[in-house]
């Protein structure tokens, strides 16, 4: 009997590895259009979103259809907004498609760890809540790239929700809206329920461009308009590139889509701004671009922004000993070891590729054969990663993939910061 038990028990084992060890990747999902709620009125606040200004500040930006105040009433107990501010209206033209009033309201002073209750354009149906993050570590990151609009999309965000996570990470390519103007309204719907609780600091895809030649000539009008980050603050002079400091980590957010050459003001903004870190107040800097610079998938091999941003920007991360480097575009997770002129280099950066949150146009599944020494992990599966920095010394990485609609750790990796690593100092 017990010899059975234990076969039985051994097979299910076996059963169990080999689902894990050979996970067959399942076809792209559904796209998901995510219509305006039929309840709203046309001055309800809808695809809310925040991010961090400063230590103790959060923008708080959402869409109304018709004008409305540009008000946040908000207070650390539901129904009760002991403060409110009031910030700007903007709006913009795509060919024939005029966005709804997109309302940007930054407010604080705010306490570290504490969530705060808001309304917006002072509509009472609707209350959000976020929490701001931690003064200091341990903070809880999560990071994706390319998430898109689909089904996977969706389950993405679902493992996200459930991680109690203090702030997203986002390395491009949000919406997939390609110049369909409602797309983006729709992908502020998807994420609302996220993006309104804790703040999503977002950086550039070639997906956010939607330039037509003759038709529309501007770059990045909807990102600029949707989603502006805090750019002043670091003093960037941009939207497409900026920093900024959260419990003990410097965090960069680089614009792989405006110019990077040693002439380029980002490239002289990126020069000060790490000039500037002082690593006893931020023992950590991660750096987020969208097209990696470290990639053994077969796709978007060559690309400049890849290659010559590297060429460029390389030699100012390592020497200012830049701890992990995320990027997207890859639809893939790939994971190399410290890095730096192409080889193995313990003061490098991590270079970790999360360009796998599921959007419409599938997984990169090709790889260049042999896998190179410094690429330690690469598989195409959606999912998304998680970066818990735990102190001053200490940080774990995971990455989760999406394995049908459940979560699964399928990587990992603890960090020393290089800061605390005597043979890095510089
Ligand atoms: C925003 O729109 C409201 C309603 O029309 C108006 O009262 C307010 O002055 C506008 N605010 C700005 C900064 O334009
Ligand atoms: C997205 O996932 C949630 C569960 O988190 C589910 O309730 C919802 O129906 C899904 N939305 C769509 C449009 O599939
Ligand atoms: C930092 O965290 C690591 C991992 O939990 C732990 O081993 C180490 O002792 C911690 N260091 C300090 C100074 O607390
Ligand atoms: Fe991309």
């Amino acid at each position: 009997m017990a010899g059975i038990r234990g076969v039985l028990l051994l097979s299910i084992f076996a059963v169990v590895v080999a689902r894990v060890l050979s996970y067959e990747r399942p076809p792209p999902r559904k796209n998901l259009y995510i219509p305006r709620r039929r309840m709203l009125s046309s001055t309800s606040p809808e695809q809310v979103h925040i991010s961090l200004v400063g230590v103790d500040q959060m923008r708080i930006s959402w869409i109304t259809d018709d004008e409305a105040s540009a008000t946040v009433e908000y207070g650390t107990s539901s129904g009760k907004y002991e403060f409110s501010a009031t910030g700007t209206n903007n709006s913009y033209r795509y060919l024939l498609y005029k966005s709804g009033q997109i309302h940007d309201v930054v407010i604080g002073p705010l306490k570290p760890s504490t969530v705060y209750y808001y309304r917006c354009s002072q509509d009472s149906a609707r209350e959000f809540n976020f929490k701001t993050p931690p003064s200091q570590l341990p903070i809880k990151f999560v990071v994706a790239g390319d998430l898109g609009q689909t089904e996977w999309t969706n389950t993405t965000l679902q493992h996200i929700g459930q991680s109690n996570y203090d702030l997203m990470l986002f390395p491009g390519d949000l919406s997939y809206a390609d110049t369909s103007q409602s797309l983006w309204d729709s992908f502020g719907r998807l994420v609302e329920p996220l993006a309104s609780q804790r703040p999503w600091m977002v950086t550039e895809g070639n997906h956010e461009i939607e330039k037509i030649p003759l038709l529309h000539s501007t770059r990045f009008t909807a990102y600029n308009a949707r989603w502006r980050m805090p750019f002043d603050k670091s003093g960037s002079t941009s939207n497409l590139y900026y920093s900024f400091e959260v419990a003990g980590v410097h965090v960069i957010m680089l614009g792989s889509y405006t110019d990077f050459d040693p002439n380029s003001d980002q490239y002289k903004w990126l020069q000060a701004d790490l000039a500037k870190i002082d690593r006893k107040r931020t023992p950590w800097i991660v750096v987020n671009i969208h097209a990696p610079w470290y990639n053994s998938n077969t796709a978007h091999q060559g690309e400049s922004e890849s290659d010559d941003m590297k060429k460029f920007m390389e030699e100012l991360l390592y020497k200012a000993r830049v701890d992990v480097v995320f990027a997207g575009h890859v639809h893939a997770y790939e994971r190399f070891t410290r890095v730096y002129n192409e080889k193995e280099d313990n003061c490098g950066p991590l270079h970790i590729t999360v360009g796998d949150g599921g959007n419409r146009e599938g997984l990169a599944s090709k790889y260049i054969d042999p896998q190179p020494e410094i690429s330690v992990f690469r598989e195409a599966s959606f999912g998304h990663g998680q970066l818990e920095v735990v102190n001053a010394t200490h940080a774990l990485f995971t990455w989760h993939r999406n394995q049908d609609d459940v979560a699964v750790v399928s990587d990992s990796v603890w960090l020393k910061s290089l800061s605390s690593d005597a043979a890095c100092r510089v």
